[in-house]
């Protein structure tokens, strides 16, 4: 493993399961962040995620712990432990310890899909996981597209790369050519920056002759990308064009050198299907977006951290800015053994200096 210079323990949201992984009554067990954790629904189904180790004398709650009214109740001396990880019941003692936590984390539960919030110095979330519909608000919703589990997910455990190389993707338009076999690279229409998130849209050209789309004189068809960086462990998008869809690629560092990655897809409905599952006709469609997933992950899971990077001079602006802009999720002292000086100064919000005629007749394949 290259150790990534950056480090594994940055701030934000990430995503830690899908909410169908979770199933009332059960102990789900899982680490992230360098710490074990578990995970457990209430009977009106909201969920809480805390330390996995008891406060009594440290056994696990993961293995053979249990839920009951709304407590999970440890299985060494039966300690019940309530939501917010206050200790309910002593059943050996007339009073519970009321002073003894176990520490538990801030959850968001949308869009199928699990969030923890991290941040190392134990600071409340200062920002929410938009909702991968709602925040495009182009009037579609989520009834407009299949579910996306199980059909429509990717998870690999503990791959060896950093969410900051995933996130870097979305100013990385070069790539588009040789990793996704576009025709020529996309002509980027935003890059702004507002707080937590980051704003990355393109178009292309795409061959065929598909009706749902704008058409050019030429024949070609109008598509693209809206990519919306939440914080730098979850990267929403929205494909428009020749094929509409969501997405939601989500990296979360499980220790100090590897991270979990997920990919959730969610497939426009084909019109006048109620089943809220894709249908087999759309397999082809799921596994070309999954390639494309793919063919990202094989560059970074092998990847190593380079700064500073060696940029074409029309890729300086895009990335400077990105990587000025992830600054912010990084703890004081925790950034990392390597940073760019001009990286630390350089201010602008600018997008990326894309020649416009590079950008025309772009075809990739339909993801
Ligand atoms: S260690 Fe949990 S109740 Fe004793
Ligand atoms: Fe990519």
């Amino acid at each position: 493993m290259v150790k990534p210079a950056l480090s594994m323990k940055p701030t934000g949201w990430f995503q830690v399961a899908w909410s169908a992984e979770i199933e009332p009554g059960v102990v789900h067990r899982m680490k992230y962040f360098g710490q074990e954790l578990v995970a457990w629904r209430r009977a009106d189904g909201s969920l809480t995620v805390m330390d996995a180790f008891c406060e009594h004398l440290g056994a696990h709650l993961g293995y053979g712990g249990r839920v009951e009214n709304d407590r999970i109740i440890c299985p060494f001396h039966g300690w019940e432990w309530d939501k917010d990880g206050r200790n309910a019941c002593i059943p050996y003692q007339e009073k519970p310890n009321r002073v003894r936590r176990i520490r538990t984390w801030p959850v968001a539960e949308k869009n199928e899909s699990v969030y923890i919030w991290h941040d190392l110095n134990g600071a409340e979330p200062n920002f929410d996981v938009p909702d991968v519909f709602d925040v495009y608000d182009d009037g579609r919703g989520a009834g407009d597209y299949y579910l996306a589990y199980p059909e429509g997910i990717l998870h690999f455990e503990k791959k060896e790369l950093h969410p900051q190389y995933v996130m870097e993707n979305g100013v990385d338009y070069a790539h588009f050519k040789f990793v996704h076999r576009a025709a020529d690279v996309p002509r980027f229409t935003r890059q702004e920056f507002n707080g937590p998130v980051s704003y990355a849209s393109f178009e292309m050209l795409f061959g065929g002759t598909k009706e749902k789309t704008v058409m050019t004189p030429n024949g070609a068809m109008v598509g693209g990308v809206d990519a919306i960086n939440v914080g730098i462990g979850l990267g929403f998008a929205k494909f428009w064009g020749p094929d509409n869809m969501r997405t939601i690629v989500a990296v979360t560092p499980v220790d100090d050198e590897t991270s979990d990655i997920r990919s959730t897809v969610w497939l426009d409905r084909l019109p006048g299907d109620e089943n809220p599952h894709q249908p087999e006709s759309l397999e082809r469609r799921q596994r070309m977006a999954n390639n494309q997933f793919l063919a990202d992950l094989n560059i970074w899971e092998h990847q190593k951290y380079s700064d500073p990077p060696a940029l074409a001079t029309a890729e300086g602006k895009g990335f400077r800015a990105i990587r000025k802009w992830a600054m912010q999720f990084y703890p004081a002292g925790e950034l990392g053994s390597a940073t760019t000086p001009e990286l630390q100064t350089a201010g602008t919000d600018a997008g990326p200096d894309v020649p416009e005629n590079e950008a025309e007749n772009a075809r990739v394949p339909q993801a």
